[in-house]
């Protein structure tokens, strides 16, 4: 007996000593170390400041959008740690990819852009306003005028034509999935109206918040016990609901649900609907304490982007906590036990961009599985780890702010009404034989706006 628990001991310490990641979880210092060594090897992917590369872009397979929640990471990052190693490069990143209309539509990704895409990059611009990010100057575009511009396309997109309402996830028609009604675009315009709501004091803001989330409870994508589902096609009405259930999309409803209670002071309302995502999701998303995605993780499907999911879910977990802080006590130890597996999951070697090497804490996806690194690796993986770690500092981080807390963001609420997408003409339709199920993915367009020459894959 004594043999043999000293066997696991040495084991255990072995094991431990194997990885990059040793936090002690009592030591704030500990945990900043370990994330810094995490965002490291997050950067290690991104090239886009040196010289002749594109600011904000991640080379393929990732796509635009996750660029944009990946500098978004990065402000917390700042915020929550302290360390500036990455303001520069995060601010280049944003500014360059906020195209002329200053609504993060670059000519070079509006034709394959979705709501969900650009409101990614919005989400980023409005937690730069919350947490006092560096503003730019004059000849800069102000981060909540830009969470303004796309807040302002999403009401003119708000399409009533099917299912009563909602926004597709395509802005265009010739895109593969406009005649889907999703859970992660509507969950976009719902996170920033309710958090414009709670930075401006503007009312317009909130009655849109209460619009998203009424019509996504009538067409069923939240259901009675706050399950929150992927999305269904529009052509039969949005009654064959795909009931995948992803981290995201709760957790986007979870810190908008937030920011209306605090918009609110307190209103019984958005206090039962934060408690009522938040009760359903530490069931369906844990597994004894420590997160997982359940449509791909357990069967070691997930793609690109899903490898991501978790890092926004943990941000959105860590802000509800600062916007309603009795959730704190349930909260906390869910992200403390997720942590500790991301960091035990942290311990690959893996490859970059360019060559660039991340040894022994490059981040495999399986938190569960602790210290048997899975083998995975990849841009998704590396923030969702970066991300577990440090937001467990948010007991002493500081709180977003709002324009009468110290948020010093100008704004523009007219912001985006230069924009003529509604109108525009795209190539014709694509035919059904080329459609790919919606949530799959995609039909990649290159080519300028406006340019003769059209070239479509699909995947
Ligand atoms: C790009 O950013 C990385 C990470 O901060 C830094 O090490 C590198 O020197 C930067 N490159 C240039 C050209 O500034
Ligand atoms: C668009 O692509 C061109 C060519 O790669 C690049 O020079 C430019 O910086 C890109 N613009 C944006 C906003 O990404
Ligand atoms: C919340 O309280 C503040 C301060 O009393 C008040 O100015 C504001 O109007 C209230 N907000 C709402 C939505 O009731
Ligand atoms: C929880 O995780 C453990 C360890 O990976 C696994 O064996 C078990 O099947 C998981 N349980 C559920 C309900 O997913
Ligand atoms: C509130 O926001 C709406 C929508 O952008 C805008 O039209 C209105 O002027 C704003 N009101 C104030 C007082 O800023």
């Amino acid at each position: 007996m004594q043999l043999l628990s000293w066997r696991i001991w040495v084991i255990c310490n072995v094991a431990l000593k194997a990885t990059a990641i040793d936090i002690d979880w009592t030591s704030d210092s500990s945990i900043k170390e370990g994330a810094a060594t995490l965002a490291y090897g997050l950067l290690q992917y991104y090239t886009g400041n040196e010289t002749g590369d594109v600011p904000g872009n991640l080379p393929d397979p990732y796509y635009w959008w996750e660029a944009g929640a990946l500098f978004g990471t990065m402000i917390d990052y700042w915020a929550f740690t302290g360390d500036d190693t990455y303001v520069d490069i995060t601010f280049q990143a944003l500014q360059h990819q906020v195209g002329d209309d200053g609504d993060f539509m670059p000519q070079n990704q509006t034709l394959t852009e979705g709501n969900d895409d650009q409101g990614f990059w919005a989400m980023s611009a409005m937690t730069a306003a919350e947490m006092g990010f560096k503003d730019p100057d004059a000849n800069g575009k102000q981060w909540l005028a830009l969470a303004q511009a796309v807040f302002n396309e999403y009401v003119w997109r708000w399409d009533t034509s099917t299912c009563h309402g909602g926004l597709r996830w395509q802005v265009f028609t010739f895109n593969n999935g406009y005649d889907y009604k999703n859970s992660v675009s509507n969950g976009c315009f719902f996170n920033l109206a309710s958090r414009l709501a709670r930075y401006t004091g503007n009312t317009t803001y909130a009655d849109w918040a209460d619009n998203v989330w009424n019509w996504m409870s009538d067409v069923g994508f939240i259901d009675n016990d706050y399950n929150i589902y992927d999305g269904a096609s529009d052509t039969d009405g949005c009654t064959e609901i795909d009931k995948s259930q992803w981290t995201y999309n709760a957790g986007m409803f979870l810190e908008g649900s937030a920011a209306m209670y605090s918009y609110t002071n307190g209103s019984e309302k958005w206090e039962q609907r934060t408690n009522g995502i938040l009760k359903t999701a530490s069931t369906v998303f844990f597994n004894n304490s420590v997160m997982f995605e359940p449509p791909c993780e357990p069967q070691n499907n997930c793609k690109t982007d899903s490898f991501s999911f978790k890092a926004y879910f943990v941000r959105w977990l860590a802000k509800t906590t600062q916007l309603m802080s009795s959730t704190y006590d349930t909260i906390h130890p869910l992200l403390l036990a997720s942590a500790r597996g991301a960091a035990l999951q942290c311990s690959g070697t893996a490859t970059g961009t360019a060559g660039r090497q991340i040894s022994g804490s490059a981040c495999g996806q399986h938190w569960v599985s602790g210290a048997n690194y899975d083998g995975t690796s990849g841009v998704g993986q590396q923030m969702s780890g970066l991300s577990a770690v440090f937001y467990t500092l948010v007991k002493g981080a500081p709180v977003p702010f709002t324009s009468v807390t110290g948020g010093t963001s100008t704004g523009d609420s007219s912001g985006g009404s230069a924009k003529t997408d509604k109108t525009v003409a795209g190539p014709p339709p694509i035919t059904t034989a080329d459609k790919a199920g919606a949530g799959i993915l995609t039909t990649l367009v290159l080519g300028g706006l406006g340019g003769g020459m059209w070239f479509m894959i699909s995947e």
